[in-house]
């Protein structure tokens, strides 16, 4: 279907990096109002009462004449879309993180629910990428690209999207984004067709994600549409023998070598919102510099209007 712009509160436009990865711009009026309507009501009370992010969400509805939440709904899970590059004019230095995790909260609210996020004990988390990183992951790690993942390959909850917040970028050289549709992807039917596809396997985390025990599921899925999906991430695979190690293997090298990889930046008070299951995203690797710093907020968790077909395969945590 063809994205035009809905309102005056919002604008929707395909991105030149994909006809897939759609644009939408929200006015400065639009959110200096929703703003306005809650100075009164800072982040932290956000976290203590999770019906308030709910009121967040109808407030931002409301100012986009109840058209915000049917566009998400219809574009996030569209096969042939799924993916947006959100612009809310006018939030876009890092002293206004708190006005995009508001901004944040609002989508996400609109169509379902943000998990518990293991790392921070909040719903959404906020961190800071430097120069120098002893972690055990390659989440903070400047130097190393960020491969090709979904999210939630680790943790007992449904995931079906993720947002990733711009809040600050200092001194940075390269570190772009990178996405991938799945339908995209030049080797999905190999894979997807391949005997240990759908072969459950063991998923664990490391320390710092606070995640104590394994899941188990396998790679891929099919949706109610017996279309593809995915649940992968290629750190904290655990294949228990040859063939799943060569397996894995060589899907990861399939992934970073596709064409259709999507390599583009996010500027400063943008965010990313993805349909997990039919979209990997990634972060290239960057230049060091001494006084390099990018700050970065996401939230993820399940949408209030599909079944997950990984859910089977775990305690279903999310209510
Ligand atoms: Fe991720």
């Amino acid at each position: 279907m063809a994205y035009k712009s809905t309102t005056k509160a919002f604008s929707v436009e395909p991105t030149p990096y994909s006809k897939r990865l759609l644009q939408v711009t929200f006015s400065q009026d639009t959110i200096a109002s929703f703003l306005k309507e809650l100075e009164h009501c800072p982040v932290q009370a956000l976290e203590y009462k999770s019906f308030l992010r709910f009121k967040c969400a109808q407030i931002l509805d409301k100012l986009c004449n109840q058209k915000l939440k049917p566009f998400l709904e219809q574009a996030l899970s569209d096969r042939k879309t799924g993916a947006l590059l959100v612009n809310p004019e006018g939030i876009n230095s890092a002293k206004q993180g708190d006005d995009m995790v508001k901004i944040a909260t609002a989508f996400v609210h609109l169509i379902g629910r943000s998990n518990f996020d293991q790392m921070t004990g909040q719903f959404y988390a906020r961190w800071a990428v430097v120069n120098t990183d002893n972690s055990d992951s390659y989440l903070r790690q400047p130097q190393k690209p960020l491969e090709l993942h979904n999210d939630g390959t680790f943790v007992n909850e449904v995931t079906d999207y993720v947002l990733m917040y711009k809040i600050d970028e200092q001194h940075m050289q390269g570190g772009d984004s990178q996405l991938l549709h799945l339908d995209d992807w030049e080797d999905l039917a190999k894979f997807y067709h391949h005997p240990l596809a759908k072969k459950v396997m063991r998923w664990s985390a490391p320390p710092s994600k606070n995640v104590t025990c394994d899941v188990y599921h396998p790679v891929f899925e099919a949706d109610n549409h017996a279309n593809p999906v995915m649940l992968y991430i290629d750190q904290f695979a655990q294949p228990k023998d040859y063939e799943e190690g060569i397996y894995l293997a060589d899907l990861s090298d399939s992934l970073e070598s596709s064409k259709a990889k999507l390599s583009f930046p996010v500027p400063v008070g943008q965010f990313l919102l993805i349909n997990n299951l039919f979209w990997l995203h990634g972060r290239d690797k960057f230049q060091p510099h001494p006084d390099l710093r990018r700050e970065l907020m996401r939230q993820r968790g399940y949408f209030s209007f599909t079944t997950n077909p990984f859910s089977r395969y775990k305690d279903f945590k999310n209510f």
